[in-house]
């Protein structure tokens, strides 16, 4: 072994120390909530998409930490009267409301939604309404 691929090991091996409890944690939280009783019937996660086992990837809401918070998209169409996504709920670790983001499909052309927080740390989790297929929750780990 050379010494590049000794440094290359060994930054790889601190790193995976560091960075792996915090994954191995949201993972967990995510699980977690998908073997919740409720998951697959009061709301529906993409591991428990229950009655909409084939609606999971059109309604499962996609969060990604930003700058100022925490972007929220669903890969749900708006069609104003007919078939939409309703709103975005924001909720902390244990599902308190932070915010939420009401949709008019009329001037909405996709769900999508920009929360800002400061300061805040840990879970969060988004909840996506859809008008004909329910809420589905996702989690992402600040
Ligand atoms: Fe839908």
């Amino acid at each position: 072994m050379n010494r590049r691929s000794f440094i290359r090991i060994g930054v790889a091996g601190v790193s995976t120390g560091i960075i792996a409890p915090e994954i191995v944690l949201a993972s967990t939280m995510g699980k977690e909530i998908s073997r919740n009783n409720m998951a697959g019937g009061v709301f529906y996660t993409k591991e428990s998409p229950g009655r909409w086992a084939k609606k999971a990837g059109a309604h499962s809401p996609v969060l990604e930490k930003t700058a100022s918070g925490v972007h929220v998209v669903t890969g749900h169409p708006m069609n104003q009267g007919k078939h939409w996504i309703i709103k975005h709920v924001l909720l902390d670790s244990d599902f308190n409301f932070i915010a939420e983001n009401i949709f008019d499909p009329a001037k909405d052309k996709a769900p999508i939604s920009d929360f800002s927080l400061s300061g805040r740390s840990g879970a969060v989790y988004a909840l996506s309404v859809c008008n004909l297929h329910d809420s589905w929750l996702a989690m992402l780990e600040l």
